[in-house]
C-alpha cells in the first residue's frame, strides 16, 4: 500500500477512514513538533539538510532524497505490508492466526513493551542534541540528522500503536513519551543507558554501533510478535535502523583508518605521539568499545528471566529471526546450559535452565555475534595496514550491572577478579578522565564541504551517489 503524503500525517494505514484516531493523532502532532523544536538537534532548525524520506514500504526504493529543513520532515505512520494468513511463529499459540487486536489479558504487558521501546527513540535524539556543533564533516552532520529524524519517526510508530489500540491509557502514555527527558532528574527516560549524555562523536559512533544495534535486536524480537500491527511496524523500522548500523560501523572504521594512517606516517605505536598528531590511539578506542559493549549488553535484561519466558510463551516477543532457530519454536520442554557464578562468587558453574527462561541470554548472544562482525572487518584493515593490534570485544562477564554477573568482577577475558584487583586495574580497560579529555579536545566543528576533522578518514563514498564533498547541510 502506498503512502499518502497529501494528509497532514503521512501514513499507509488509511488513517482518514478512522476520524477519531486521526483527530487524536493530529492533537498529538503539534506536541511532537514542540518537543522536536525544544529537545531535538540544537541550532539547526532553519538549515536545509539532504534527508531521505520513506515513499513506500517495499524493500526496493522506499527512500527519496531531498533538501529538507528538519522541522518540515514528513514524520508519519508506515507499517510493512500485511502478510495474508500470517500465523504465530512461536510459543504456546504457535500456528494460530496472528492478532489484529490486543487480547485483553495481554493488554498491560504489551503496552509496557511498546512504551519501553518508544521511550528509547526520543531519548537518543535528546542525548545527541548538542553533537551537531562539533561535527567532523558535513557528511557526518547529515548522517547524525538522518538518524535523529528517523528516531523521531520511530516514536511516531509506537505512538500510533498506543493511540490505535490502547484507548485512553495509550493516549496518556503517548503524552508521557514527550514529557520524560533524557537525564532529567525528576522525570528521566525509562532505561539507564538512555539517560547518559552523548557529548562526543566517538561516543556517538559507539552508540550507533553498539546501542542502536541493541535496538535492532529488540525490533527483530518484536517483529516476530503475535500482535500483527506491532510486528509490521517493527519490520519497517528495521529498514530505517540499517542506516544507523551503517553510520556506526563506518564511523568507527574511518576513525581506525585515520589512526593507522597516522601510525604509518609517523612510524609509531606510541599513544602519546598519535594523540599529539590529533588522532585517536587504538588502545583508547578499545577502552571505549569495552565501555559501550558492556553497557549495551545490560539492555537485554537478566540472563534467566520469568518475564522473558512469559513474553515468549504468550507470543509477544520471539527470538531475533525466530525462523533461524532449529525446529523447536515452542521450547516447552527444552533446556539449555548456562554459566553462572558459584555462590561465593569466586568461580563459575554450569546450570541447566528451561530454554524459555533463557530467552534474554539467547537474544543477547545473537546480538554479541552481530557486534563481532564489524570487529573482524576492522582487524582485517588494521592488519592490512601493517599494524600489529587486534581489537577485541570484552567477555560478556566484563563490567555487567544487570544479570547473573552483576556485582562480581571480571577482566575483559572473563577471568574473575577480587574487588581490590578490579579497583586497581579497571583504568586499563575503561575510558579514563585523560582519554575523555583527549577526545573532547578533538571535537571541533568542520563544515567546509568535503573536509574532515583530523581524527577521522573520509568515507569511501557520499550519500545516494553524491560526492563526499557535496554540501549535505547548508549552513
Ligand atoms: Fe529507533
Ligand atoms: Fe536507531
Amino acid at each position: 500500500m502506498g503512502i499518502d503524503y497529501s494528509e497532514s500525517i503521512p501514513n499507509n494505514v488509511n488513517l482518514s477512514d478512522d476520524r477519531k484516531l486521526q483527530r487524536a493523532l493530529e492533537r498529538w502532532q503539534p506536541k511532537f513538533l514542540e518537543w522536536w523544536n525544544t529537545q531535538g538537534p540544537d541550532g539547526f532548525h532553519s538549515k536545509d539538510v539532504y534527508l531521505r524520506t520513506a515513499t513506500s514500504v517495499d524493500a526496493k526504493g522506499w527512500a527519496t532524497y531531498d533538501e529538507t529543513k528538519m522541522p518540515d520532515y514528513r514524520w508519519g505512520i508506515f507499517l510493512a505490508n500485511q502478510k495474508p494468513d500470517r500465523t504465530i511463529g512461536f510459543g504456546d499459540h504457535k500456528g494460530e492466526p496472528v492478532w489484529q487486536e490486543v487480547p485483553g489479558e495481554q493488554r498491560a504487558t504489551l503496552r509496557r513493551l511498546i512504551v519501553t521501546q518508544g521511550d528509547t527513540e526520543p531519548a537518543s535524539v535528546e542525548q545527541q542534541r548538542q553533537l551537531g556543533k562539533t561535527c567532523p564533516s558535513l557528511y557526518d552532520l547529515r548522517n547524525l540528522f538522518q538518524v535523529n529524524v528517523e528516531e523521531g519517526r520511530h516514536l511516531w510508530a509506537m505512538v500510533y500503536l498506543l493511540h490505535a489500540h490502547f484507548g485512553r491509557d495509550g493516549r496518556e502514555e503517548a503524552e508521557m513519551l514527550l514529557t520524560r527527558h533524557s537525564g532529567d532528574q525528576d522525570n528521566p527516560r525509562i532505561l539507564g543507558t538512555f539517560n547518559e549524555p552523548i557529548s562526543d562523536w566517538l561516543s556517538f559512533f559507539c552508540f550507533t554501533y553498539f546501542t542502536d544495534r541493541d535496538g535492532k535486536y529488540q525490533l527483530k524480537m518484536l517483529a516476530e510478535s503475535a500482535f500483527d500491527p506491532l510486528a509490521r511496524t517493527c519490520e519497517f523500522m528495521l529498514t530505517e535502523e540499517a542506516h544507523h548500523m551503517f553510520v556506526g560501523e563506518t564511523g568507527l572504521g574511518r576513525i581506525i583508518a585515520r589512526t593507522y594512517e597516522v601510525m604509518n606516517e609517523l612510524k609509531t605505536d606510541d599513544p602519546a605521539t598519535i594523540r599529539a598528531a590529533g588522532a585517536i590511539d587504538l588502545p583508547t578506542l578499545q577502552r571505549y568499545f569495552n565501555f559501550w559493549f558492556s553497557s549495551s549488553l545490560d539492555l537485554f535484561g537478566s540472563d534467566v528471566s520469568t518475564n522473558a519466558a512469559n513474553f515468549f510463551a504468550s507470543g509477544l516477543k520471539g527470538r531475533p529471526d525466530e525462523g533461524k532457530y532449529d525446529d523447536d519454536h515452542v521450547c516447552r520442554n527444552a533446556f539449555i546450559e548456562i554459566e553462572k557464578p558459584t555462590p561465593n562468587g569466586t568461580g563459575i558453574e554450569i546450570e541447566q535452565v528451561a530454554m524459555r527462561n533463557a530467552m534474554n541470554m539467547i537474544s543477547r548472544d545473537a546480538y554479541a555475534a552481530d557486534c563481532a562482525i564489524g570487529v573482524v572487518r576492522w582487524n582485517r584493515a588494521i592488519k592490512k595496514a601493517g599494524i600489529e593490534f587486534e581489537i577485541k570485544l570484552p567477555h560478556q562477564r566484563f563490567r555487567r550491572n544487570v544479570g547473573l554477573w552483576a556485582g562480581f568482577h571480571f577482566d575483559p577475558t572473563g577471568d574473575a577478579l577480587s574487588p581490590e584487583k578490579w579497583q586497581a586495574r579497571q583504568i586499563e580497560w575503561l575510558p579514563s578522565e585523560d582519554d575523555r579529555a583527549h577526545i573532547k579536545s578533538l571535537m571541533i566543528c568542520v563544515t567546509e564541504p568535503g573536509k574532515m576533522a583530523g581524527w577521522i578518514a573520509p568515507p569511501a563514498r557520499g550519500i545516494n551517489n553524491l560526492g563526499v564533498d557535496y554540501e549535505y547541510v547548508r549552513l
